[in-house]
């Protein structure tokens, strides 16, 4: 199996809304997605099977805030999970923000999201703090996350 990155755009809609409404129990709606792809200071980037027929099996939703580059959403089909598609798209990220070296990365996940949190940290983002209650639909902790590549460029 191989795969493409290439950025979305609003072509992708209908597939990412289907990705997106069995990854999570507070999915975006298409107009936060096509918000996103339009914006300039945002970064919206698809894995597709080149082997069946360009069907997208993941995608990366970043923003840049003023101090970081802030993952907003990072999901993949099912079928396609554990194959290194998440890495993937992430790599690409730091590869096409590696000439800003003023910003880090950030996110925030659920504390139950066991296999996204050690998806992160393999990929170099450490704990920084919990935002308390932050999820709506279950009052569920976020943990908040930073990935700096200054210092990791200096301790290299
Ligand atoms: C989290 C998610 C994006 C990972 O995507 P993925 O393409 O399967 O991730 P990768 O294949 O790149 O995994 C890289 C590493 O992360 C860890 N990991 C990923 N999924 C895991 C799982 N189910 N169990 C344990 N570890 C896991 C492993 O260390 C894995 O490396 P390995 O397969 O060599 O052991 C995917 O499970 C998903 O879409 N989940 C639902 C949406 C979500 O929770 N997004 C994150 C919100 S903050």
């Amino acid at each position: 199996m191989s795969f493409n990155l290439r950025h979305l755009t609003l072509a992708d809609l209908a597939a990412i809304e289907r990705i997106e409404r069995i990854a999570y129990p507070t999915p975006w709606s298409r107009s936060m997605f096509a918000g996103e792809i339009a914006k300039h200071s945002s970064i919206c980037l698809g894995a597709i099977d080149t082997d069946a027929a360009g069907c997208l099996a993941g995608y990366l939703i970043i923003s840049r805030y003023a101090d970081a580059w802030h993952v907003m959403n990072v999901a993949v089909e099912e079928e396609y999970r554990r194959r290194g598609i998440a890495t993937l798209l992430l790599n690409r990220l730091f590869e096409l923000t590696s000439a800003d070296d003023r910003r880090g990365y950030t996110l925030e996940v659920r504390v139950s999201n066991e296999q996204a949190i050690k998806l992160y940290e393999r990929l170099g983002f450490v704990s920084r703090g919990i935002r308390r209650g932050y999820y709506t639909d279950n009052r569920e902790d976020a943990l908040i996350m930073w990935k700096d590549p200054v210092r990791e460029r200096a301790s290299a």
